[in-house]
């Protein structure tokens, strides 16, 4: 389904100077990628460029040339050498570059030898492959894995694409990757240096499309600690907007995402295109609306405060960016995420396993635990039906508060007497794998690894070091600084049963430098210490293939697909609220899986908005994540408690359809703050579960229809609720009455065939 097709165009242009007739021919090579229902496509010009043609709805024509109006003025290179200007200004380009007179937002920029910003970027050639080449980049030291998506013979093509700046010695090789089964072009980049004078890099973008339109609206996720991914909306216009991060981190505030939808778009109508960049730390993704109402959108590791020094020979990769279309709806686009992410992202062994249902003390005890309480808890989960006891933050050094001990990952004995193995062999009697939590990325100032390597913080020398929750970041750009760290986890991980890590990351990165990295090498930190992350939990899955990895960021400041590549679920906020979790799901939904969301029902009042609703609701909230519970289950209300083994069934009974089924979002709590509901439905759509909840209550408005989505309007299904029988036509089309009285209540109905 990728093609390159060499095409010769004959045309006849009037010529205003000589005031003529020109007949004149072009010659391209046109590349088609199509996927089940988009195509994506582009050419290589005879001057060199590489021309955008079209990114939609599936065509099967095998020529698009005839869109690239090369018989229009200013797009037709051949004939219009006396004014390039106007055509770099105007032409559609596959991969903008700088200084040639595109002045729109270029996707590369270097600064070479001579101090000297220009890149003239010219075809090469193509090479088409079966499959997915594996995206690595490589340092002094060791070649670093990047997080990408992966795909056998068969399930896609991939087509590199080569480009050079004869003047630089700059190589740069596009790579797209077409899936077979799904709407999606994944691009990466790799630039090398064939030159004999090393270049600065001060931004490489993973991908750059060029639409014909501004008629689109811009959707980004955006928020806060505790109340991340709110999906906003708006109307493109002329200038630029998006999103970025510049906090070493993919971030609370924003995502590593942005969709251009249709104006018309919504969750079953519409077109929308997603963009979404694998990788957890600087980003930047940008629309830009042009002169003639055209719009770039830009995506790549962000260019503010970057810059990486090619040497002769070497090379860099930008990360993954993964395209989705989808010609019927946002609720399409999310979907064919979630397949792409659960089928070719997410590795291990609980790619496509249920995960365990699990107990966090964080909620529970926060710091003031010891063995005998995280026993106990352990016990009465146990009686509930949960499999796994989680140990949070506070086991190590002499940690009783935030504010002291990371980087000391040694047992703190005073609190769990008979130490580690004990706790965990005592657990897994009980009946409970055992689990725990490290936060390897940082160091506190009162550690003994600080005293021992103070200059292992980031920091810059000569200025003082902001503190952010009584911590500074470790320098993971240092190989040294990593082995130390994984050394430590590793001598915990074997000293005990551990079958889960939640991996933390709690601050933000303040006075970027590193007493390692050379002057010149400085603003290479950023990126650097993405890859240290990557590196270490490269190493923690590739030695511990059996451990299940949570990540984690002050909640959910780095979901991203970077850490899905590593992590099967990341820790989704850390407001387990079940009212705000219905925004923060929904908008995470919109292109990470739900099987991928930790979930967790926690006590009430609620410790972040101290709000109280239903234990139900929070059952019904939190199962259409990994699901488990943060409370001490020694303390809460018996009539709680013996919800839980309820609880734990309806999980199971429906967790696979959350982890294998399509999801429809049939609420929308961003426009319409009085209730929510969802549905997955299985493949063969042969089962579904409905959850609806409401906010607040209002009087004479209690029972609502909602029509269901994605069933076969041919079969016939049974609902729990009523034991009624209707075909999916009607469930559909009509809808099901739902009666929800009293405030944060809430209903769970599923649906099997008949
Ligand atoms: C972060 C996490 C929480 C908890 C604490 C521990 O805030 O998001 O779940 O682990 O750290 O300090």
């Amino acid at each position: 389904m990728i093609k390159a097709l060499p095409i010769t165009k004959h045309y006849t242009r009037w010529n205003w100077r000589t005031q003529q007739n020109e007949d004149y021919t072009e010659s391209v090579v046109q590349f088609i990628l199509n996927t089940p229902k988009s195509t994506y496509s582009f050419a290589a010009l005879e001057c060199g460029y590489l021309a955008h043609i079209y990114y939609g709805k599936r065509t099967d024509d095998e020529d698009l040339v005839y869109l690239m109006r090369l018989d229009e003025n200013p797009f037709t290179p051949k004939v219009n050498s006396c004014d390039m200007g106007t055509f770099m200004d105007n032409t559609p380009f596959e991969y903008p570059t700088t200084g040639k007179g595109d002045y729109r937002e270029p996707a590369l920029m270097i600064m070479d030898s001579e101090g000297q910003s220009l890149v003239d970027l010219k075809y090469k050639g193509y090479e088409i492959t079966s499959g997915k080449p594996q995206v690595s980049q490589e340092l002094e030291d060791m070649t670093v894995t990047l997080p990408a998506t992966f795909a056998g013979e068969g399930e896609a093509q991939t087509l590199a694409v080569t480009l050079a700046d004869e003047r630089t010695g700059l190589e740069a090789v596009l790579y797209y990757t077409a899936f077979e089964k799904l709407d999606v072009i994944a691009r990466s980049v790799i630039i090398t240096n064939k030159g004999d004078k090393a270049f600065d890099i001060r931004r490489v973008f993973s991908t750059s499309v060029d639409f014909d339109s501004d008629a689109y609206d811009l959707i980004t996720l955006n928020g806060t600690w505790a109340r991340e991914r709110a999906i906003e909306r708006s109307k493109l216009h002329h200038g630029k907007q998006g999103v970025d991060s510049r906090r070493g981190e993919s971030s609370h505030q924003n995502n590593p995402f942005i969709a251009l939808v249709s104006h018309n778009a919504d969750e079953e109508t519409g077109e929308a295109y997603g963009f979404n960049l694998v990788y957890s730390g600087n980003f930047f993704a940008q629309a830009e609306v042009t002169q003639f109402r055209r719009t770039r959108v830009s995506m790549g590791i962000n260019s503010f405060d970057f810059s990486w020094t090619l040497e002769c020979g070497r090379s860099f990769t930008a990360p993954e960016a993964v395209m989705v279309y989808s010609c019927e709806g946002i609720g399409c686009m999310s979907r064919t995420y979630h397949d792409l992410y659960r089928q070719h992202l997410i590795r291990g062994e609980y790619k496509d396993k249920a995960r365990p249902v699990l107990i966090n003390n964080w909620e529970a005890t926060y710091f003031d635990f010891d063995t005998d309480k995280l026993i106990a808890i352990a016990k009465e989960a146990a009686k509930s039906g949960i499999e796994m006891l989680v140990m949070d933050d506070g086991w190590f050094g002499k940690r009783n508060t935030d504010n002291c001990s990371l980087g000391d990952w040694v047992v703190n004995e005073d609190k769990l007497k008979g130490g580690l193995k004990h706790l965990v062999d005592e657990v897994n009697k009980a009946g409970l794998r055992f689990g725990i939590w490290f936060e390897p990325e940082m160091i506190s100032p009162d550690s003994d690894l600080y005293r021992a390597h103070p200059d292992w913080a980031i920091q810059v020398k000569g200025s003082s070091q902001t503190l952010s929750r009584t911590q500074y970041v470790l320098d993971y750009s240092r190989k040294e600084v990593r082995d130390n760290i994984y050394s430590q986890i590793k001598a915990i991980m074997d000293s005990a049963n551990i079958e889960y890590i939640k991996w933390d990351m709690n601050r933000q990165i303040t006075e970027p430098g590193s007493a390692a990295l050379p002057a010149g090498r400085q603003r290479e930190l950023w990126h650097r210490y993405v890859l240290g992350v990557y590196d270490l939990q490269n190493r923690l899955t590739t030695d511990y293939p059996h451990l299940l990895l949570e990540n984690c960021s002050g909640g959910g400041a780095r979901f991203d697909p970077g850490m899905l590549y590593f992590s099967p679920q990341i820790w989704t906020s850390d407001d387990t609220d079940a009212i705000e979790r219905l925004k923060i799901q929904h908008g995470t939904s919109l292109c990470y899986p739900c099987s991928s969301m930790g979930a967790h029902v926690s006590d009430c009042p609620n410790h972040t908005v101290g709000r109280t609703t239903p234990f139900s609701t929070r059952g019904n909230v939190a199962m259409v994540g990994t699901f488990g519970y943060e409370l001490d289950i020694t303390r809460i209300p018996e009539e709680d408690r013996a919800q839980i083994p309820v609880q734990i069934e309806q999980f199971k009974k429906y967790n696979p359809l959350v982890r294998e089924g399509d999801q429809y979002r049939l609420g929308d709590m961003f426009s319409d703050n009085s209730h929510d509901a969802w549905m997955f439905v299985s493949k063969d759509k042969k089962e579904a579960v409905f959850t609806a909840v409401q906010v607040l209550n209002r009087p004479n408005f209690h029972s609502r229809r909602i029509k269901l989505r994605g069933l076969c309007p041919d079969k016939n299904y049974l609902s729990s609720q009523t034991g009624e029988v209707h075909s999916g036509a009607t469930l559909m089309n009509c809808g099901i009455n739902i009666e929800l009285s009293g405030d944060f209540s809430s209903v769970v109905i599923g649906f099997t065939e008949v």
